[in-house]
């Protein structure tokens, strides 16, 4: 069993093993004095782990309600929120209580938020049960739902009180949401880690290591939250390729394209024009590409510099006439660069 600890102003631990989802139960009635909870799931998460969790925990005597969502994106909302709020207030949760987040990022997030706000913040257990869930949105406490106006609009800073990660709750998932995860997982290795982008590489299965790799992950995260909890200057770095994957997924509307997808060529876009800057080493794009293919991951895409340029505007790393990306000096180093909105035009386009 591996622990990491998160040294956040609320710090807390993070559990990784795989088979611990089975202990589940044990390790919460352990962690807390309160016998009553809420378990935040989706419908499809529900029908694989949430029953037998949820039975797991009546039989540790818990009072269990259960709160159900549809699976995907769209559920991540003001709506399901307030019904969220008023079940958790029929459910009699008091500051002494906690809520469980079991689920991918959307559950996460939405869950999250909810024990950040209700009762002024309670406890939140993060059970995630995706690989973007285990090695992102479970880790470093941003909590958010989606407006008309755009996602992640309306949050806060919420760490979890645990998050127990097991990745063998990864294997009922579909491989294009395993692959999704893996963009964030290369990610942290072109950004962070020579030595885990080396580990991908070389590994014929990448299932063999996965709860390594998982806690390669979290560690890069936990190392850059503890410096920077609040996203106001190195946090930013964990947007590698964001900046260019966020503008491609707004061109098409977030339909056709999934969020891993867009990161990918977000990825290879940034190092490509760094390549030619000479901002970046020769050849390191030539790797990233491979090891991007490797997990289904597309590296290039037919949308027009200048599309790119304008759905980039909205980015959250702009500040008026300036826009931070994060480029790749080699793979494992990268740094942020402030550039005016010319700048920005001439590093997509040259
Ligand atoms: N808070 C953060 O720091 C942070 C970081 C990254 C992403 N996010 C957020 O996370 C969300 C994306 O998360 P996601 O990719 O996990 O999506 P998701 O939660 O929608 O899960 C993807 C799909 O997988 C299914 N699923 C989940 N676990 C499963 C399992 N073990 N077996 C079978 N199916 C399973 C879900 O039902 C869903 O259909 C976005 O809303 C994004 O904004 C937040
Ligand atoms: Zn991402």
């Amino acid at each position: 069993m591996r622990k990491i600890f998160v040294n956040t102003d609320n710090p807390y631990e993070i559990i990784v093993h795989k088979g611990i989802f089975e202990y589940c139960d044990e390790i919460i009635a352990n962690f807390f004095d309160s016998r009553n909870t809420v378990i935040v799931t989706d419908e499809t998460v529900y029908k694989i782990y949430g029953k037998i969790f949820k039975d797991k925990l009546l039989k540790k005597g818990f009072k269990v309600g259960v709160f159900v969502l549809k699976a995907g994106e769209q559920s991540k909302n003001l709506n399901n929120l307030s019904s969220l709020y008023h079940f958790l207030s029929e459910s009699e949760i008091t500051r002494d209580d906690f809520i469980i987040a079991l689920g991918g990022g959307v559950v996460g997030d939405l869950a999250g938020f909810a024990a950040a706000s209700f009762l002024r913040g309670i406890s939140f257990i993060q059970i995630p049960t995706t690989l973007v869930a285990q090695v992102d949105s479970s880790v470093g406490g941003k909590t958010a739902v989606n407006i008309k106006s755009g996602k992640n609009l309306v949050g806060a800073f919420h760490q979890p009180s645990l998050v127990i990660c097991d990745p063998d709750l990864l294997s009922t998932l579909s491989s294009r949401v395993f692959c999704d995860g893996m963009g964030e997982v290369i990610k942290y290795a072109v950004a962070f880690s020579e030595s885990l982008f080396i580990k991908l590489l070389n590994q014929a299965n990448i299932y063999d290591i996965l709860e390594e790799v998982i806690c390669d992950c979290i560690n890069c995260k936990k190392n850059i939250v503890e410096q920077d909890e609040r996203d106001l200057e190195n946090r930013m770095k964990l947007n590698f390729g964001h900046t260019v994957g966020h503008a491609i997924e707004k061109y098409n509307n977030y339909t056709k394209i999934t969020h891993g997808q867009a990161v990918s060529i977000g990825m290879v876009y940034i190092m490509q024009q760094g390549e030619k800057l000479g901002i970046t080493k020769k050849n390191e794009t030539e790797k990233l590409k491979c090891i991007l293919k490797k997990f289904k991951l597309p590296t290039n895409t037919c949308i027009s510099w200048e599309d790119i340029f304008t759905n980039s505007l909205g980015d959250k790393k702009r500040r008026g006439d300036n826009i931070t990306i994060v480029t790749v000096s080699e793979i494992g180093k990268s740094r942020l660069l402030t550039l005016s909105l010319d700048e920005y035009k001439n590093f997509l386009s040259c």
